[in-house]
């Protein structure tokens, strides 16, 4: 990474560059770094949120798939690329990957942080919808649910995760919610 250029332009430079041949994913890559930037005063690291926001999806990118679970191809491809740990295993992990990587019979080797930044990602990313608009996270379920249609791992892997999923949303919302009444 050239240490020169700030961490979120570095992401969203690199995102759009991996991105921009998948119209939707980049939308909703945009939607959700727009997302993340709201939650800025919630965590502990802002612009390592946003960053994950804008390279979380980043393993979509055709020509960075190595295992089919996007989550885990991001997070390889961006520690190679020498970026920070903490941030590979935010992509590694983002949205409860694990379960979709259990399913493939994968395992991320990167640990889960649990902490309010993380369910801040998982929450911009929940919230947002394929085309970058926002929404609220059980009819994001409901649209993944939809899009792949049943059977297919991600749904099956999204249903499998929706409580986690409601659950960090909440905590970021409550979050939110208390900065609001400041
Ligand atoms: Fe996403």
């Amino acid at each position: 990474m050239n240490m020169t250029v700030d961490l979120c332009s570095w992401a969203a430079n690199l995102a759009r560059v991996q991105l921009e041949g998948l119209p939707r994913r980049w939308q909703h890559t945009q939607g959700v770094a727009r997302q993340a930037e709201r939650a800025r005063a919630v965590v502990d690291d802002p612009d390592l949120l946003v960053a994950a926001a804008w390279l979380h999806d980043v393993g979509y990118a055709p020509r960075l798939v190595r295992t089919g679970v996007h989550a885990l191809d991001g997070a390889v491809f961006l520690s190679e690329l020498g970026a920070a740990q903490r941030l590979c295993g935010l992509v590694a992990n983002h949205s409860c990957a694990c379960v979709e990587a259990r399913n493939h019979g994968l395992e991320i080797e990167w640990s889960d942080e649990r902490t309010p930044l993380r369910d801040a990602l998982w929450w911009a990313d929940m919230t947002t919808t394929p085309s970058g608009g926002i929404t609220d996270v059980s009819l994001r379920i409901d649209e993944v649910l939809d899009r792949y249609g049943p059977g297919h791992v991600v749904a099956r892997s999204v249903a499998e995760a929706s409580e986690g999923l409601i659950a960090a949303a909440s905590r970021t919302e409550r979050l939110l919610s208390g900065l609001a009444q400041v």
